[in-house]
């Protein structure tokens, strides 16, 4: 049976940045993802980086292109009764952030991963994980291997089968769907403003994004029940249009759109992260809802922790780092999430049972204006906004 150090599940972001990042420490890993590279690599998703993930993709060896085309923001703005706040981010926290998309990582990471990466394998199976030695077993063009290993990464998001094959009665999860969700659009026109725009407006949430100084991306808030076809770009612009302040709404270049997708919101936390020789990290055990861009920054964090955690173990051969993981990680995990979550019910129109609609409009707008008028609220923003800091090992 072949062997290797660690098998990790997933070569989405965390997957492939753990397996680079032990790589650098001398730790041997394959990484089994089950789609095709194209594929995983197309998916587009998040798009802004706190400075921990930029230093941490930097350690990693894969810093370069982002160091050259991200775009530092200093601040952004959140509008609602028809006016602005900017926070800034520089000034109230110290820390900036980087706007470079998702799909960049992804191709960064994969051109840097080579061999240790097999794309398509199907049918992972996660073995022994709850003794000292598991394997993980997988099929690609048509033939089965198992591989046996010290460690199992399980990074293969939400829908993966690590967390799946942890005994219900070992793990605690903790959910919250929202009613509704996040259209989303890439379009090859300059972004409105040179920051990002949270809107808070009657008819939902909107924000203004971006991937270049040539590339928008633009979300509105909607229905669940809504599809994509429902949703001609014509309509897309209207509804943007309408939900913006109206000296950006008149500034706002349209045109056709090269990617649509709807997104749904959840908050979502399986604790531990840990389970005898089996890892969880990224949104294997937590999802965030996008408001706050905390989903690819948690991810990276929990990669720092854990990468730091297994290579201490093969040079001293202390398990110190690995039994702190879960906690550690948690530990910022449940921070980050109240923040989207906080962010989520500030900014979105909220359609829910036995919630009075106006009442909650009109309490959002007053902790707006209060945070438009208080630097202190306004600081507590920007820190979450950039990112927390982990308790020191
Ligand atoms: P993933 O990116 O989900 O990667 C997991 C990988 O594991 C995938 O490649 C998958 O194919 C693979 N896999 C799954 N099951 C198996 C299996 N059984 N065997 C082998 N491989 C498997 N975050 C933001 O901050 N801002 C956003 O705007 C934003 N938009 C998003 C939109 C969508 C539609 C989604 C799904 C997420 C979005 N996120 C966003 C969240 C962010 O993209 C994730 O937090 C981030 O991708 C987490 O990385 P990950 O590597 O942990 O998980
Ligand atoms: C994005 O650019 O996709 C993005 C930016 C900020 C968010 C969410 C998504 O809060």
């Amino acid at each position: 049976m072949r062997k290797t150090q660690v098998v990790i599940v997933g070569g989405g972001p965390s997957g492939l940045l753990l397996s680079q990042l032990l790589a650098r420490h001398g730790v041997e890993s394959l990484v089994l993802e089950k789609h095709t590279r194209a594929h995983v690599e197309g998916r587009i998703r998040a798009g802004l980086l706190e400075s921990g993930t930029t230093e941490l993709l930097s350690e990693a060896g894969v810093g370069a292109k982002m160091k050259r085309e991200g775009l530092v923001h200093h601040g952004f703005l959140l509008a609602f009764a028809g006016r602005t706040h900017r926070i800034d981010l520089q000034g109230l926290a110290g820390r900036s952030v980087v706007v470079y998309g998702q799909t960049e990582i992804q191709k960064d990471l994969g051109d840097a991963a080579g061999e240790q990466v097999v794309w398509e394998a199907r049918d992972v199976s996660i073995q022994g994980f709850e003794g000292r030695q598991p394997s993980v077993s997988y099929t690609k063009d048509g033939t089965t291997r198992t591989i046996a290993c010290d460690f199992i990464a399980g990074c293969d998001g939400y829908h993966g089968v690590s967390r799946a094959s942890v005994p219900p009665d070992r793990i605690a999860q903790y959910e919250r769907v929202y009613p509704f969700g996040w259209l989303g659009i890439l379009a090859e026109v300059p972004p409105v403003n040179d920051e990002l725009i949270y809107a808070n407006h009657p008819r939902g949430f909107a924000l203004c994004s971006m991937r270049s100084r040539s590339r928008s991306r633009y979300y509105v808030q909607c229905p669940l029940t809504e599809k994509v076809e429902d949703w001609p770009d014509e309509r897309f612009w209207g509804e943007l249009k309408t939900r913006l302040p109206v000296d950006f709404a008149e500034r706002l270049t349209t045109g056709p759109s090269i990617e649509k997708s709807i997104a749904p919101l959840r908050s979502f936390i399986a604790e531990p992260m840990r389970f005898g020789r089996l890892f969880l990290a990224g949104d294997a055990a937590h999802i965030v809802p996008p408001t706050g861009a905390k989903g690819l920054n948690l991810a990276a964090a929990d990669v720092g922790v854990l990468y730091e955690g297994l290579a201490e173990y093969y040079r001293t051969g202390s398990e110190r780092l690995l039994e702190e993981y879960s906690a550690r990680a948690l530990a910022r995990v449940w921070k980050a999430s109240r923040f989207s979550w906080w962010f989520t019910t500030l900014m979105h129109r909220i359609p829910e049972k036995g919630l009075d609609e106006a009442l909650a409009s009109k309490l959002q707008l007053a902790e707006l204006d209060y945070l438009s008028q208080s630097e202190a609220a306004s600081r507590a923003v920007a820190e979450n906004y950039v990112g927390l800091p982990f308790a020191k090992a």
